[in-house]
């Protein structure tokens, strides 16, 4: 201790000197008129304790002092903080104001730019207030050295800036609004390829922030001096040159988030300078090239969310000096290389969001350095692997969206350094151990969607000070709260998710909490009203709030206007509150309020949330008129549900402008008159159902002309008239998927053009299993998830009416049922291969049915019962694998039913009603006269038998399960799976 206190004390007695030794030993009195030019450029700003964000900012001009007032000042101008002069000739050659709360404008007759000996000039971290770079900064034709960043400066940077061709070191980066982040400065004119063409002499070039918005020039690769170049978030678009790669001094590389930049990585030489590389966040793709063994420089690879694919080459275990490596959310596949436990340096590792086989992870112990370990959504599907017991240095551990099994392990106790344990989205079980408390450093636990059970006494969580993320939502665990009165000392939350944790009343954890966003307590059994303690102390920091699925029946308060400023999400679904419509504030993005009784109209307030893009008061007993400003917010509101209501009047022309309206769904109420023609200018919209009101208006052909309008349901108005007849053959339904005009009043023929136009039925579209929903990726705070609203819709099938919460992106329908159509069923129907659901029910349709429809190979449902329909079954029905639902009941068919696979499992009421039909399943006997249908022969050509093959068996996975009710769950939510899935982290930004 003495000893080493020695070399210590040395070190100030020198450092003390330091200051005076310069100016006692060079005596070089600055020039006057230099330190007046400095005076003055101190006199035109002002110090404001906000002007910087480096918590060791000071106002160095505070000091610069022309006569000795005060002791310590000094006249030599020189001797100023900041200022240096050059030993011969006394003039000023650098000056750093960094960080020196500098907070005004700069303009060109800015007494700086007389200091025209500067070689090193340094503002960065000042607020210039939106000043423009002065074209006069060409005068100081000396400079090497200028950082004007993270400053505030805005506007286009100045081609004066090209004359300073003496640059090695220029840094214009991070000027973007406090904020909202909004980028300042421009670079377009001059441009990024004339700047690299006049300042050959750079060695660092930092442009982050600033807004370019072109293709990077080849040209940069000719700037043979460069070691750092730093370009991320300027909007480079187009191929990445790879020369650049090659730069033979270069060391830092960082492009990250230019979400448009293409590239790929070279093959590296041996002995490449290269420290460090971030291409996150870009298009970068291809595989790593195995020579990424030779950059043996490297310290840091960040390729966070690029396209990368292949295997993670082996040759990684040369890069001994790694500290950073982030390969997290590509498409790499195969093993992760346990070369990788070469690596010893690292303290970060995130291989999170990709595809890798079989993820073993012995190899990890030997990495004792790491402090972040992000292995996320990588289908571990094991124990928690027990080698991470040996990373005793880890604060971060993600492991969160694997098939982790298993228990809460004893051995993670040993990880005392950790502050953030996620383990999100497993099928871990088991009790949470009492012994979690001991995680003193614990910043954030999520152990959300797992298994685990039993309870948990939220005493002991709270003994972890430092929490601020706590989600310990869809688990099967029962939260005991501490006792009222127990002078426990709560964390300060930021996020606090208790869904499913069988609450019975408000976490009295939520009292005097004031920093709280995202607040989750649906799915619990608390009743009564929301107390008004719970909005005090998160006014202004709650963002999200989710009270869904309880037995809540409105405010202790009852305002009409709810307190949370920033509120963002609000979901109050499947509670009983009643009364009028809480109003949340302006910034409210998504409302949800279903399944309750709210009651009364909607009220114009509503209207002033314009940012509201997802609105759901289904189910609900709202009554009056719809307030036709509720389509001014139009250019947010994509998603309107307001099914199940009691509105009444014609439906407002809203929407008369352009919108973003992708879901409306206004069912189930007594809206009466015409369909507004305005929702033409809807030319987002998907989904359009009005069914079951008092719609009077004949059939909206304008429809038509919304490019992606996959479903109409007009099911259960009273439209009317003749389709067929009034057609135009230029209409198209081009996207349309999902059609039900039943119980109407239409009648004529079936609508031939109509369904001549439905191009996306005519084939089966092989997608992926998935729903038509809406995404809405969204970001708050720390957390980012993906909120998913299910388009859903009621079908009726066999007289028996359900609806489903979800529609398979393929799923095609037609009901026409319960019109008054009439004549024949056009042949050409059976061009809607696709098809697979067809109800013409109910109608008056005379004629055969046509044999076509045995094209339609998909087709799982068919009711062409109550009609007038003659002659045989065709046997091509028989046919129809996938037919599990048929009804051709109250007909007036004849002759033989035709046996096969799926007919046979028909019973016999789907035949009842025709007199002339014969053979099972009906008890009627077929007289042999009567020969059972036969199909006549085609000579099928080979390739379409092997189509044809291979079709069925692809298909199988793709029922819909529409007759069946397999896989679709009933419900009325239009809410996935959220969580607060935490972003970023680590070094890099
Ligand atoms: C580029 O630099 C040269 C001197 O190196 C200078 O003469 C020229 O004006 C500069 N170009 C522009 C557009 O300023
Ligand atoms: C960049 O500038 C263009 C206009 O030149 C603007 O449209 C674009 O939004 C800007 N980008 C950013 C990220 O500010």
């Amino acid at each position: 201790m003495g000893l080493s206190l020695f070399p210590f004390l040395l070190l100030l007695v020198h450092l003390f000197f330091a200051g005076s030794l310069v100016s006692t030993l060079q005596r070089t009195d600055c020039h006057t008129h230099e330190s007046l030019a400095l005076l003055q450029f101190k006199k035109n700003l002002n110090i404001n304790s906000f002007a910087s964000r480096d918590p060791h900012a000071y106002p160095k001009t505070a000091s610069w002092k022309l006569h000795t007032e005060a002791e310590n000042s000094s006249a030599d101008c020189c001797s100023w903080d900041g200022v240096e002069c050059d030993g011969k000739t006394g003039h000023v050659v650098s000056l750093d104001l960094s960080s020196s709360l500098l907070y005004g404008s700069i303009t060109s007759n800015s007494s700086l730019f007389k200091l025209v000996f500067l070689q090193r000039l340094d503002l960065a971290d000042n607020n210039f207030n939106l000043s423009e770079i002065p074209s006069r900064v060409a005068h100081l034709s000396r400079l090497t050295y200028l950082n004007l960043s993270n400053s505030l400066f805005s506007g286009q940077i100045p081609s004066a800036i090209l004359r300073l061709s003496g640059l090695v070191s220029l840094d214009l980066s991070q000027n973007v609004e406090i904020y909202s982040g909004r980028q300042l400065l421009e670079l377009k004119n001059p441009s990024l390829r004339s700047l690299v063409q006049n300042l050959t002499k750079l060695e660092q070039l930092f442009l982050g922030d600033v807004n370019i918005t072109s293709a990077v020039p080849e040209t940069i690769g000719n700037v043979s001096s460069l070691t750092t170049l730093s370009l991320q978030k300027c909007g480079l678009f187009g191929e990445f040159p790879p020369r650049i790669f090659q730069l033979p001094k270069l060391q830092y590389l960082d492009v990250h988030s230019n979400q448009n930049l293409t590239g790929f990585l070279p093959e590296f030489r041996p002995n490449t300078p290269l420290k460090s590389l971030s291409l996150r966040g870009t298009v970068f793709s291809g595989e790593l090239p195995a020579s990424i063994g030779n950059l043996n420089s490297l310290r840091d690879l960040d390729v966070r969310g690029c396209n990368f694919s292949g295997s993670i080459p082996s040759s990684f275990r040369n890069l001994t000096f790694l500290t950073g490596l982030y390969l997290s959310r590509n498409s790499f596949t195969g093993h992760i290389p346990s070369s990788l436990s070469n690596l010893t340096q690292l303290s970060y590792l995130s291989l999170a969001g990709n595809y890798f086989d079989a993820v073993t992870l012995s190899w990890i112990d030997k990495l004792t350095k790491l402090t972040v370990l992000d292995f996320d959504n990588m289908n571990i599907s094991s124990e928690i692997p027990y080698s991470i017991a040996n990373l005793t240095q880890l604060s971060t551990l993600h492991l969160s969206s694997n098939q982790l099994t298993g228990s809460f392990p004893y051995w993670l106790m040993n990880l005392t350094q950790l502050s953030q344990l996620h383990l999100s989205g497993n099928n871990l079980q088991g009790q949470i151990p009492s012994s979690i408390s001991g995680f003193k450093n614990l910043e954030q636990l999520d152990i959300s969607w797992n298994n685990f059970s039993g309870v948990v006494e939220l005493e002991t969580i709270l003994e972890l000070k430092n929490l601020t993320l706590l989600q310990l939502s869809g688990n099967n665990l029962s939260i005991l709260l501490p006792k009222p009165g127990s002078n426990v000392s709560i964390p300060k939350f930021q996020v606090v998710g208790l869904r499913s944790c069988k609450l019975t009343e408000f976490p009295n954890i939520l009292e005097n909490q004031n920093e709280l966003f995202w607040l989750e307590l649906s799915n619990n059994n608390i009743h009564g009203l929301i107390p008004t303690w719970i909005w005090n102390g998160s006014k202004e920091s709650l963002q999200y709030l989710d009270l869904a699925n309880n037995f809540l029946t409105g405010f202790e308060e009852s305002p009409v206007l709810l307190p949370w400023s920033a509120l963002r999400v609000l979901r109050l679904s499947s509670n009983v509150l009643r009364g009028p419509i809480p109003i949340p504030s302006p910034t409210t993005e998504i409302f949800l309020a279903s399944q309750n009784e709210l009651s009364g109209e909607i009220p114009r307030r509503l209207c002033d949330l314009n940012s509201l893009g997802t609105l759901d008061l289904s189910y609900n007993n709202l009554s009056g008129l719809l307030p036709r400003c509720l389509g001014n917010s139009a250019n947010s509101l994509s998603f309107l549900k307001l099914r199940s209501n009691k509105f009444h009047g014609t439906i407002p022309l809203m929407f008369t402008k352009a919108s973003n309206l992708r879901m409306m769904d206004l069912s189930l109420n007594k809206f009466q008159g015409h369909l507004p023609r305005s929702l033409e200018n809807c030319t987002m919209l998907e989904h359009l159902d009005i069914s079951s009101n008092k719609i009077n208006d004949s059939f909206p052909f304008w429809l038509g002309n919304l490019p992606y309008l996959k479903v109409v349901i007009l099911r259960s108005n009273t439209f009317r008239g003749a389709i067929a007849s009034s057609f135009q053959n230029n209409q198209s339904f081009r996207s349309l998927q999902i059609i039900d005009l039943s119980h109407n009043h239409f009648n004529g023929e079936i609508p031939r053009k109509l369904l001549h136009s439905l191009d996306s039925i005519k084939s089966v579209a092989m997608e992926k299993l998935t729903y038509m929903k809406e995404n809405k990726y969204l970001s708050i705070e720390i957390c980012g998830w993906i909120a998913q609203f299910h388009y859903s819709f009621t079908l009726t099938n066999k007289g028996t009416e359900r609806e489903y919460a979800k529609i398979q992106t393929f799923l095609t329908a037609i009901d026409l049922s319960s019109n008054s159509f009439e004549g024949p069923i056009p042949d050409s129907i059976g061009d809607l291969r696709g098809l697979f659901s067809l109800n013409l029910s109910n109608n008056a349709l005379t004629g055969p049915i046509p044999p076509s429809l045995g094209n339609m190979t998909t087709l799982e449902s068919l009711d062409l019962s109550h009609n007038s329909l003659s002659g045989e079954i065709p046997p091509q029905l028989a046919e129809l694998s996938f037919l599990s639902s048929m009804d051709v009941s109250y007909n007036h068919l004849t002759g033989h039913i035709p046996q096969g696979t799926q007919f046979s499992t028909f019973e016999s009421g789907s035949f009842d009603g025709n007199w002339g039909l014969c053979g099972k399943p009906l008890l009627t006997e077929c007289q042999s006269s009567e020969l059972p249908p036969t199909l006549p022969t085609v000579d099928e050509d080979e390739d379409e038998e092997g189509f044809g093959f291979g079709w069925k068996v692809v298909l199988v996975g793709y029922s819909t399960g529409l007759a069946i009710g397999l896989g679709l769950g009933l419900g009325f939510t239009s809410w996935a799976q959220l969580n607060c899935i935490v972003k970023n982290f680590g070094r890099t930004q």
